[in-house]
């Protein structure tokens, strides 16, 4: 999508569209007193029709320059949120797409009423995002992208912030584009390759571990979760190091199950399929470097993205078994399905031993009770950092990717210890499943700050998810826009 940013002049330009926003209850359309005197009366009987309730868009056929004047309502002041403006930008867009259109122009809201800079990026947010398709294996493809402008009052820092928007907005259609794979079109080693690709394109440097180094490094449940699938295990390592040689990397860890069938402890059928999406943490991870690296931002980051195949079949890792951890740790498996925190605590030791970061973050579509406690609007976090967890929380209230926090104590570290080994991959029945899942993976680092993100509920939409034109049918990409804001304020 080509996005320009146009002086308030150029209102009486030529466009296909021309939309303004709209306060409920307001009888201006902010931009567009400047238009010719019958245009404005059609204007003032379509703002008291439509009253400017929230999401609301209304055509308005006008002859020149504008072929048609959108007015979108934004709903109550009182009721305006950090979404309000990507939202409705969503929803602009996706008309502007339904009517065919080869471009449309968004009049920036008032700067009285919305920070200019933010709503300029959530204005880019929100019409990139909403015109995202996964249409890459439908045979006719009806997904037309048109040509966005954004009219300003004045321009200069307003194009660099769109710019910002721009990429990040790419990262997180990468990230969708990815996460929307069908599991036999992306497995460890094609997600590999995804990897590779992307980071050659930004000169990034990137490591694939092999089943074979892994096997001799010690990655003992990347190798045991991957034992049952054809489609070996690999680790992807990114390193974009732009930072002070002497600063402490940031380091991301990301789960990529490529398919969880649960392995031997199958899951039922019932919407198996959407177990292509366990592999969205990893997905999102590597939406974030790409931006990081096309951002060119001056600190260091690493990417780790621990992947395989949870398949049942003779090869397959058993409940029973007793397998040893990257850190040395011994972890007896009860449930082959609880395999997300195998590999992550791997992954997770792995960073903190060899990069000994100011912070871990990880991703991970970990455990289905985070949806029973959340539903599938909200990420659960789990933390051992006051600090860390502020910065990301504040960061999830700008670009309204929601979390919430649950406890970490020593009562839920012991629910995991087992008889035989120093840990059990279960908690105790169905008790705080997401709380158990992220003791396990705290077991995995010593006192490195770190947030867990749990995005089993956020990954991909589902039935209880609030629509939004942004986020289509499938993968979210929950997390890009959450930690690239944050890096960015570091
Ligand atoms: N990938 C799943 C978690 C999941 C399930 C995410 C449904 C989103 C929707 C994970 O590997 C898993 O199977 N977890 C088990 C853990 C249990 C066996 C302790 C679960 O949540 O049932
Ligand atoms: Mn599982
Ligand atoms: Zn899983």
């Amino acid at each position: 999508m080509k996005i320009k940013i146009e002086s308030v002049r150029s209102i009486g330009k030529k466009t296909s569209l021309l939309c303004a926003f709209v306060i409920e209850g307001s009888d201006k359309a902010s931009g567009l007193s400047e238009l010719d005197s019958k245009t404005s009366d059609l204007i003032k009987q379509s703002l008291s029709d439509m009253g400017g309730k929230f999401g609301k868009i209304t055509v308005i056929p006008t002859k020149s320059p504008a072929q048609r004047i959108v007015l979108a309502g934004i709903g109550k002041k009182e009721k305006f949120t950090e979404d309000t403006i990507r939202f409705v930008s969503g929803k602009i867009a996706q008309k502007a797409r339904e009517l065919k259109l080869k471009d449309f122009s968004i009049i920036l809201p008032p700067s009285s009423v919305f920070d200019t800079l933010s709503s300029a990026s959530q204005i880019v947010e929100g019409c990139k995002l909403s015109l995202y398709k996964f249409d890459k294996f439908k045979s006719e493809k009806e997904n037309t992208i048109p040509e966005l402008s954004i009219i300003v009052p004045k321009s200069e820092k307003i194009s660099k912030s769109a710019k910002i928007s721009e990429i990040v907005s790419d990262a997180t259609i990468f990230t969708k584009s990815i996460a929307n794979l069908p599991p036999n079109e992306c497995t460890p080693t094609t997600l590999a390759n995804f990897a590779k690709e992307m980071a050659k394109k930004n000169k990034m440097k990137c490591s694939v571990f092999s089943k074979n180094e892994l096997k001799k490094q010690g990655f003992g449940g990347i190798i045991a979760v991957g034992k049952g699938s054809k489609n070996e295990p690999k680790m992807i390592v990114l390193e974009h190091l732009k930072g002070k040689a002497s600063e402490k990397p940031i380091v991301l860890v990301g789960k990529a199950v490529t398919f969880d069938t649960g392995g031997i402890s199958l899951k039922p059928g019932a919407k198996m399929d959407e177990m292509k999406f366990d592999k969205c943490g990893g997905c999102t991870v590597l939406g974030i470097m790409k931006a990081v690296s096309e951002l060119k931002l001056p600190i260091n980051v690493v990417g780790i993205i621990p992947s395989v195949e949870n398949m049942p079949s003779g090869e397959s890792y058993r409940p029973g078994d007793i397998i040893k951890l990257y850190n040395g740790k011994t972890a007896e498996i009860l449930n082959t399905d609880a395999e997300g925190r195998l590999i992550l605590a791997d992954a997770l030791s792995y960073g903190e031993k060899h990069y000994k970061p100011r912070a871990i973050i990880d991703f991970a579509t970990l455990t289905g009770a985070c949806i029973i406690a959340l539903g599938t609007n909200v990420a659960a976090i789990v933390s051992n950092n006051e600090k860390l967890k502020q910065k990301i929380i504040e960061s999830s209230k700008k670009t309204t990717e929601e979390i919430w926090e649950l406890p970490l104590n020593e009562d839920y570290m012991n629910m995991i210890k087992s008889d035989v080994a120093d840990m059990k991959n279960v908690g105790i029945g169905r008790s705080a499943g997401t709380i158990t899942a992220a003791a396990f993976l705290r077991n995995a680092i010593n006192d490195t700050p770190w947030v867990h993100v749990d995005i089993a509920g956020v990954a991909w939409t589902q039935e209880a998810t609030k629509e939004k034109p942004y986020n289509p049918k499938g993968a979210t990409g929950f997390g890009v826009r959450l930690i690239l804001d944050y890096l960015q304020n570091i």
